[in-house]
């Protein structure tokens, strides 16, 4: 299977269920985006890997025009576009886009850059994403981040039980995003408070109930500094975590 077969694989399982996840709606970040997007009403934007469209439908009554783009059609499916009128998705391949040059005023990119595991797939995404963008159009990518360098390796291997992925810091978001050729980059970290662990792994939608339970005891009996820049709270029948969101915006 290619890489992006295995994507669509991955998504065709976690599409059902994506809409749960308590982050995924989460407003803050979806604030955030509008905070440090300065859309307006005549901006073109593109939501590129859209998904179920939680960004887009939040951009898009404030501007003129949003393009969802995604290799999933089953995540697309999940999107309601009867309440979204003036967006249009589409199957695709955000690093092979059908649009002309410089064609976004605005391009937003939500959880999407640490499933592309291929250095060089990485950097033809974020060229791809130059291309497509005005000058002077600005870029707003956001992903999870390890609350603290001490414990990127804990995250790192939480996440390793779950998928095949990158951990970013902010700082590589920045340097990635300088070699695609953007300019002005500015990070901007949100934390997302009180987050249910039992709720993102119960709908993480492709999780056999061994790998919930690991995953979720890596939590119970994490050490003290991993409980500490977490911000971990046991309650009992659920484990409440701080999870830190980079947005990084960058300028064409
Ligand atoms: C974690 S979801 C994020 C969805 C949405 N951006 C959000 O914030 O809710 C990752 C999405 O990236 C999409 N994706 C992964 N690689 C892609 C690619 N090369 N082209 C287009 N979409 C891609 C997946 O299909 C999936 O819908």
């Amino acid at each position: 299977m290619d890489k992006i077969e295995e994507q669509k694989e991955l998504w065709r399982k976690r599409a059902q269920r994506y809409n749960n996840l308590e982050w995924v709606k989460k407003s803050n970040v979806l604030q955030a985006f509008m905070l440090v997007g300065n859309f307006d009403k005549d901006h073109v934007v593109l939501d590129a890997g859209c998904g179920t469209g939680k960004v887009l439908g939040t951009v898009a009554p404030y501007v003129k025009e949003v393009h969802g783009v995604d290799i999933s059609e089953e995540m697309l499916s999940q999107i309601d576009l009867s309440s979204i009128p003036n967006a249009k998705v589409s199957v695709g391949d955000i690093g092979n886009l059908d649009y002309p040059d410089n064609f976004f005023d605005r391009i937003t990119v939500r959880l999407v850059l640490h499933h592309i595991l291929d250095d060089d797939d990485l950097m033809r995404v974020l060229k791809e994403l130059y291309r497509v963008l005005k000058p002077n159009g600005k870029i707003i990518v956001s992903e999870g981040v390890p609350p603290h360098e001490d414990v990127k390796k804990d995250y790192e291997e939480v996440f390793k039980l779950k998928e095949k992925r990158r951990v970013f810091m902010p700082e590589d978001l920045v340097r990635l995003l300088k070699r695609a050729g953007f300019r002005h980059i500015r990070v901007n970290i949100i934390i997302d408070e009180h987050m249910s662990v039992r709720n993102w792994l119960e709908n993480a939608g492709d999780l056999d109930e061994e790998t919930i339970e690991k995953i979720y005891n890596m939590h119970k009996f994490a050490s003290p500094r991993f409980k500490e820049v977490y911000n971990l709270v046991d309650k009992g029948d659920d484990i409440l975590i701080d999870v830190k969101v980079a947005l990084v915006t960058g300028i064409k």
